[in-house]
């Protein structure tokens, strides 16, 4: 914290007043379940952005980024429309969503810093996004619920950038905790309880450096698919408003009545609910090699169904069926490149970082980033 005060002192020639951070997330188990109502397994991660703030009189807002060494400056009056490929969208974004619910920033000075990698599906916008709201919180004195500020974050991506994501991402960097996964759940937008991690193991996270952007991808496309098989059940089982309300069962039942890609599109987010709930209990009673089966049966079904895989990824799951030390391993996040997360032995996590990054360089012809991640708490602020 301290280097990024003193370089926004440097920088901007007076003392920033609050301080605020926000970590990535990892989803561990329970893909493309949120925006289905349903069920993720995840966690905050020690990696975060870190934002330090000054208001200032009048209507214009400063922002630096000591990552890359870049400048914004816009004004408030200024903020209706996204600007093409420009990553104060996500700071002007959340202005915008807070202007929605009749609340108002003033002008500021704004230095950040941040080691969450980008595009890459550990949620460095809804990091950016989160740290920039509790640092107006904070010098703002505004008040809302935590899930409230998760909704914000989730509205600069739904509505000023046009991507229909769910509310895993600044949910997980909201209400992380240290040393645990969190179990959520997307109907009631709750934690429903805190889930350890196995003392004897790691999660691994491995980047197939094939960058994910959602906003190009089909990530809307494949919401769409979700919803209209949801749609269709709901036309022959009473009840259900969404896929969180199907069982395997019903939806093996009703797969004449389905399109395949609705199908299949359906039977991974059933099928992730019910792994999310099969994996906690699994990791309760200590069965962590069940937990790790789980995690590689995702990957398949993300895959076969879903269809968000992306060639790198397959490579380095197919590896780590291969190599020593592993439990399990899967895709994390949106997909279509980005991460994949692997449960490994915490004395084989040496090896086996430096062996999938072999394995993965003769493949494909690329350096892996290799990161272990250690669970982290969720988002703060104060004042300096
Ligand atoms: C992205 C979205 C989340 C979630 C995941 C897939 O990270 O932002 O809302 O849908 O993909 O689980």
């Amino acid at each position: 914290m301290s280097s990024l005060v003193e370089r926004f002192a440097a920088h901007f020639g007076h003392s920033a007043t609050v301080y605020a951070e926000a970590p990535g997330r990892l989803e561990v188990l329970g893909n493309h379940t949120d925006y289905n109502q349903g069920f993720v397994l995840s966690c905050a991660v020690s990696r975060k952005t870190s934002v330090a703030l000054a208001p200032a009189s009048g209507r214009i807002c400063r922002l630096k980024d000591f990552r890359d060494g870049s400048e914004k400056t816009f004004s408030l009056d200024d903020i209706q429309n996204a600007l093409p490929r420009d990553w104060s969208n996500y700071i002007r974004g959340v202005i915008w969503e807070l202007r929605k619910r009749s609340i108002e920033v003033g002008g500021f000075d704004a230095g950040m810093i941040s080691d969450v990698p980008l595009s890459a599906g550990m949620s460095s916008s809804a990091a950016l996004e989160t740290a920039f709201g509790f640092a107006f919180k904070e010098a703002f004195g505004i008040e809302l619920p935590p899930e409230e500020w998760a909704r914000v974050g989730q509205g600069v991506e739904n509505h000023y950038l046009g991507l229909k994501t769910g509310l895993l991402d600044q949910f997980s960097s909201i209400f992380g905790r240290a040393h645990s996964l969190i179990l959520s759940d997307f109907r009631t937008v709750e934690v429903l309880k805190t889930v350890p991690l196995p003392d004897d193991c790691m999660i691994v996270v491995v980047n197939s450096m094939q960058k994910h952007n959602l906003v190009d991808s089909e990530y809307n496309v494949r919401r769409a698919d979700c919803e209209s098989a949801a749609a269709k059940l709901a036309g022959i089982y009473p009840g259900v408003t969404a896929l969180r309300d199907v069982s395997v069962a019903q939806l093996e039942a009703a797969r004449g009545d389905l399109e395949d890609r609705e199908y299949r599109r359906a039977a991974h987010v059933v099928g992730e609910n019910d792994r999310v709930m099969r994996g906690c209990a699994m990791l309760e009673k200590g069965d962590v090699a069940g937990f790790g089966q789980l995690l590689w049966e995702s990957h398949e079904s993300s895959r076969n169904n879903f269809e968000n895989s992306a060639e790198g990824l397959d490579v380095l799951v197919d590896a780590s069926r291969t190599l020593p030390g592993c439990l399990g391993a899967r895709l994390s996040g949106g997909g279509f490149g980005g991460i994949s997360i692997h449960l490994v032995k915490k004395e084989a996590v040496e090896e086996y970082s430096s062996r999938i990054r072999e394995v993965y360089r003769k493949a494909c012809g690329v350096d892996a980033e290799v990161l272990c991640c250690e669970a982290g708490a969720g988002a703060s602020a104060r004042t300096l």
